[in-house]
């Protein structure tokens, strides 16, 4: 509730605006206000010209007559309901049947009473309307205030999180023949993908920030493994290939959205189009859209790579060896989408090289 004093500076001081076509009784509503303290009184016989300028002044309460030439009451009351400004309306009619009053509220109309009427029960029941209308709005800024709060920690969380993912990636970097610098151009790829592929945004943004940990299930890989300069024997690549596994391991059943993207790019990023991927052998669509991104952006980066059993292909090379991969290793839609983000591929391409 509101302390007395500013409850009564403040509903003395709230903006009325009175509906009536009829002169005599604008003025009589008008002294009475007066007398009773009301500072802020509009008047307008003309209820097409009212609901203008209640749309554009800001009114608490508007005391509104029923039976008015240019606009009925009721009219009056269903176009302003399409504005939804949350205006209490006071109805003061000289129609008196039940119907009308019912007609009223159900459109909206917040009080209702008939002429002639006691000058007291008016002024009590407008203050209480105004009372009403004052605490409403004071919620509603509290609750905007708790609603900014909310955001402002919603943002600090996100960024710890990518903030996490970024270093749990640096860790899986330090083992790893991969410079840091492969994670950045390889999360910047996919995003282009995904954003050609006009993915929702809370998508694209979660596919850059989790695309940097699709690798961390080489931490679980042994180091001869990993680092071993020369080609590796079937029984090491069999080792090699466990990495997705572990990495979805390492990152699974979490209820964060960004680690749930992360863990899902660990697991399927060496899936291929055709089912001859691991580690589940998905085919098509059974692979999911982030996985199908992270493959594509993954070894276009690899390619153009220098990695110490091989030199760099040339950009355009890796491009066209991407477009020959159309239905073997990489999805055609997604395939479609990295030429139409040509531009942004070659501009990180250029941007991030060591
Ligand atoms: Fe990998
Ligand atoms: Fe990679």
């Amino acid at each position: 509730m509101l302390s007395k004093q500013s409850s009564d500076e403040q509903i003395l001081s709230s903006s009325i605006l009175v509906v009536d076509d009829n002169p005599d009784s604008i003025e009589i509503t008008q002294e009475m206000l007066s007398r009773n303290g009301f500072t802020s009184v509009t008047v307008e016989q003309n209820a097409v010209r009212a609901l203008s300028r209640v749309i554009t002044d800001e009114f608490k309460v508007i005391l509104l007559d029923l039976l008015m030439p240019k606009m009925h009451g009721f009219v009056f009351l269903e176009e302003l309901r399409k504005y939804n400004l949350g205006i209490s309306v006071f109805i003061v009619t000289g129609m008196n049947d039940q119907e009308t009053c019912m007609r009223a509220f159900d459109l909206g109309a917040t009080e209702f009473i008939t002429k002639p009427f006691k000058e007291k029960e008016l002024v009590a029941r407008l203050r209480r309307l105004l009372v009403t209308s004052i605490n409403q709005k004071l919620l509603a800024t509290k609750a905007q205030f708790f609603e900014e709060i909310a955001s402002d920690r919603t943002i600090e969380l996100e960024q710890a999180q990518s903030e996490i993912i970024r270093r749990l990636s640096r860790a899986s970097e330090f083992r790893d023949n991969e410079t840091g610098l492969h994670v950045v151009r390889m999360s910047h790829y996919s995003q282009a993908v995904a954003t050609a592929l006009q993915l929702p945004k809370r998508t694209v943004n979660l596919i850059l920030h989790a695309a940097p940990m699709h690798d961390v299930g080489k931490i679980g890989i042994p180091d001869a493994i990993l680092l071993k300069p020369g080609p590796l024997t079937d029984a090491e690549w069999l080792i090699m290939k466990t990495h997705p596994t572990i990495g979805g391991k390492i990152l699974g059943g979490s209820s964060v959205g960004l680690i749930q993207a992360a863990a899902e790019i660990a697991l399927t990023h060496h899936e291929r189009w055709d089912g001859s991927g691991y580690p589940a052998g998905l085919c098509g669509q059974e692979i999911p859209i982030s996985g199908q991104i992270i493959a594509i952006a993954d070894v276009f980066d690899a390619l153009t790579s220098t990695r110490p059993y091989k030199k760099a292909w040339a950009f355009d090379d890796a491009f066209v060896f991407i477009q020959k991969q159309v239905g073997k290793h990489f999805s055609p839609a997604v395939v479609a989408a990295f030429e139409k983000a040509l531009p942004e591929i070659t501009e990180t391409y250029q941007q991030f090289q060591e």
